[in-house]
Order: C-alpha cells, then structure tokens, then sequence
C-alpha cells in the first residue's frame, strides 16, 4: 500500500492567509497542517508516501519535509499540480508513483484524532475495491454525502443542498489501481473540477465499495472556521492517537 497526501490547491477561502503561502503549510496548534495526514499514513505502515503539492510556495515543502527523515521514512515524493482542477486531477498525477499498487489518499487538509491503522488493515484484507470512511457531522452540506440503504452506500453526492444522510464522506480514501483508468474518463463538474465523488460512485456502481464509521473526531482545516476548531481539537487531545 503507498500513501498519496494532496496538498494542491489554492486554499481561496482562506484569503489572506493563503495569499503568500499554501494552505498546508499553516500552522495547526504546534505543527504545520501537512505533518498531521503524513504523520497519519506513517502510524498506519504506509512507508512510501507521495505530496502532491501545487500554487504558491511549492518549494517549501522541500524545505519542511526534505528526504522524509523526520517522519522516520526512507525518502519523501513529490509532484506538482497545474492549476486547481480537483482533487482527482491532482490524485491523477499519482499514477507513476503508484506503479499497480494499492493507494491510500489523504486530503491535505484533513485531521483525524485516532490512527487510521484499522481502515488501512480493513481494505488490505478486502482484496480490491475502494473503502471510505464516514463520520457523522452537524453541516454534512459542507461535504460528500452518502445515500445508504440499511448499511449499504448507494451514491454520494458531493455538497447536496438536501443531504440525504447526517454523514460526511472524510477525505481518506483507498483505491486499487483501477483508479487511474476511472480518473481518466472523468468531466470536470459545475465547479470545474475532476471530483472524488465521481470517482467513488464508479466504485458504487461496480459494487466494489466498502465503509467504515471514523472513531474519535475529525475534521478539515480550509476554512476560518474548521481551521480555528482544528487548532482547538489538536491542542485538546492530540492527532493519530492510538
Ligand atoms: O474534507 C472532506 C471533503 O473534501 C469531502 O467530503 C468532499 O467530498 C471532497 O470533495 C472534499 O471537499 P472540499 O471542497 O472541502 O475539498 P477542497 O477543495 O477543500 O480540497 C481538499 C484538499 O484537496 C485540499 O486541502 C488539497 C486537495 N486539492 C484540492 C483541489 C481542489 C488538491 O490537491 N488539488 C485541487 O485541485
């Protein structure tokens, strides 16, 4: 399994504090944001580990992160995304990487309380497909939605005005290498962009999707506001806890 961190993008709704500097690099309590999905990865095994980096500042993730060595890998992998066409344009640039493997994408942005080792060791064991997580949330507009039919997922769709549940889809997701192929026959949509979405209803729609409900809290870090409760989150208890 290797891990793909996205951290492209142009953080526009955090204007000014994105203006000179990517999102990622901000500061979450006591590091920057891009250490938590990396610190992430690693605490689950994932040893090859690729940022996939973007706008402003790119170069100073070299800077932050270098050969990997404070994570305790054996190097870090880098690429860089051209504009901001989403976040499966940018996963798309993974497909080198990958080489036939199993991926495990995290959204650059994304915080998690517990250690996603069990989600990780669940898709190992499921043989192929695709596994997602999903947390209950008061705003799940904010995010993709899954319909469920008993336990089953049977669409998602992304920011619904009408949420048909009170779950969000967290920004993990693990994928055989049949992604790249599905990335590629993808329309970018209203918003202009290549959506994950799309790509976990293809996996729906083969019937090769599982889930799992996330365990302790989660959150995301782009806006003001979840920004300013992930600095309180981490600060209370910590991030990747066993
Ligand atoms: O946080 C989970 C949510 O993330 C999911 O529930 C949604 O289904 C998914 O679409 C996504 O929603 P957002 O609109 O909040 O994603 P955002 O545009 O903020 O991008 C999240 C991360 O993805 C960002 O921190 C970096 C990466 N990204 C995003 C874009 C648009 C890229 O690397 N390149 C991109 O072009």
């Amino acid at each position: 399994m290797k891990g793909v961190i996205l951290a492209g993008g142009l953080g526009s709704r955090l204007h000014p504090l994105t203006k000179v500097t990517n999102k990622h690099l901000l500061p979450v309590f006591d590091r920057p944001m891009i250490y938590y999905p990396i610190e992430a990865l690693v605490r689950a095994g994932v040893e090859d580990v690729l940022v996939v980096t973007g706008g402003n500042s790119a170069g100073d993730f070299l800077k932050l992160l270098g050969n990997g060595r404070d994570f305790g890998l054996p190097t870090m992998n880098y690429t860089y995304q051209e504009g901001e066409g989403g976040i499966a344009d940018a996963l798309r640039l993974a497909k080198h990487f990958a080489r036939g493997d199993d991926i495990c994408v995290i959204l650059g942005d994304n915080i998690f309380e517990r250690s996603i080792r069990h989600a990780v060791a669940a898709y190992q064991d499921q043989g192929g497909g695709a596994r997602i997580l999903l947390k209950k949330v008061p705003d799940p507009e904010r995010f993709g939605v899954p319909i469920l039919d008993g336990d089953k997922v049977v669409r998602i769709e992304e920011k619904p005005e009408s949420p048909q549940s009170d779950f969000a889809v967290v920004g993990i997701y693990m994928y055989d290498n049949r992604v790249f192929e599905i990335i590629e026959t993808l329309e970018p949509s209203q918003r202009g962009e290549l959506e994950i979405t799309d790509v976990n209803n293809w996996y729906i729609d083969q019937g090769a999707m599982s889930w799992s409900e996330m365990e302790g809290w989660w959150t995301d870090a782009g806006t003001f506001e979840s920004l300013l409760r992930a600095n309180q989150l981490v600060a209370s208890t910590g991030a990747n806890n066993p």
